[in-house]
């Protein structure tokens, strides 16, 4: 990846992908089909920071120009081992990328109303850009009521009704485009260019999260998209017709090398931890089989090191978007 040609926008503009028109595109899904070996592995963490790199520069900029610096606050409720890890790496990249950085630990019994308010104040704090409540919350708590609390313009996971209905619309730009398929878009974007008229999407996973809008990502940039989930006839069928294929479904190792089109270009949203036998500690596997991934697929991310990493940069992305904003110079 041209590393002069990584600037930030939101998404679609964080990574400028090589312009590719479309008979290159199809060229290079026939090339990678003809070797049917060793696809091309995605590595998320090189395409991560070089956007750090990129949002730190635009941070440094922001501050020296306007005096704002970018703020963004993350809201833990409980213990949950993987989501203290994820707010971490999400904290240590905020600051990284010269952020203010800031986290509230709650108990595990604390009340909506305990929630609630905390997210008011935050609301209310202009030095705060953005409010990311982790997920998932402890079973007594209301995710939706807590999630459509946050203020559509803090809300940088994209998941308030007003961001997600913007999407839904094609109206990127007004939006805060949820994190894991806007890093997803790019990864895919710089494989195949920005344009995918007459290319089969297949998302495996229809969550709100992911599913759906990566849905709506994909539309707008002109693939032909279908989404499968449980009730799916016909599932390993469906996904070998996919130039594009996107497996959200946190189901280790489901999507096998019989279910990929040769050349296709694979995205694991999946990160599952697996025993392995012999041995004490666990692996984590994503919802693709890699090791027969690599043998039919065009390009296809790792697990981990492919869409985690940008799942956390882009999160940095829309709160440097909503600082922008702020400030008015977006
Ligand atoms: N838990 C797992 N993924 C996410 C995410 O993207 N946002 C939040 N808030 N919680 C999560």
């Amino acid at each position: 990846m041209r590393k002069d040609a990584v600037y930030v926008r939101g998404i679609g503009g964080l990574l400028s992908a090589p312009p590719k028109d479309r008979l290159h595109r199809w060229s290079l899904i026939f090339l990678r089909s003809k070797s049917m070996t060793n696809a091309k592995r995605i590595d998320g963490k090189a395409m991560a920071a070089a956007c750090s790199e990129s949002i730190s520069a635009r941070t440094a900029q922001l501050v020296e120009r306007t005096g704002v610096k970018p703020g963004l606050t993350v809201v833990i409720v409980g213990e949950d081992p993987a989501s203290q890890v994820y707010v971490r790496n999400k904290k240590r990249t905020a600051e990284a990328c010269g952020f203010n950085s800031v986290q509230h630990s709650l108990p595990e019994d604390s009340t909506e109303e305990d929630v609630l308010s905390l997210i008011d104040e935050l609301n209310n704090d202009p030095s705060v850009h953005g409010i990311l409540v982790q997920l998932p919350l402890p079973g007594h708590l209301d995710e939706e009521l807590i999630t459509q609390s946050i203020r559509p313009e803090k809300d940088v996971d994209g998941f308030h009704f007003q961001n997600i209905g913007m999407l839904t619309a094609g109206h990127l730009d007004g939006a805060f485009v949820p994190c894991t398929p806007a890093g997803c878009m790019l990864m895919i974007e710089e494989q195949v260019g920005k344009d995918l008229s007459g290319l089969n999407a297949v998302i495996i996973g229809r969550s709100n999260i992911v599913g759906k809008p990566m849905a709506s990502l994909l539309l707008k940039a002109n693939a032909t998209v279908t989404i499968c989930h449980s009730r799916t006839k016909d599932l390993p069928e469906v996904a070998c017709s996919a130039d594009i294929l996107v497996a959200a479904v946190g189901r280790a190792e489901m999507v096998k090398g019989e279910w990929i089109k040769p050349g296709a270009v694979v995205i694991d949203v999946g990160i599952n931890r697996i025993e392995v036998d012999g041995e004490k500690k666990n692996k984590l596997v994503g919802d693709v089989n890699y090791g027969e991934a690599v043998e039919i697929a065009g390009a296809v991310t790792p697990v981990p090191g492919g869409v985690g990493p940008m799942t956390i940069v882009m999160l940095m992305a829309n709160t440097l978007q909503s600082a922008e904003r702020v400030a008015c110079i977006s």
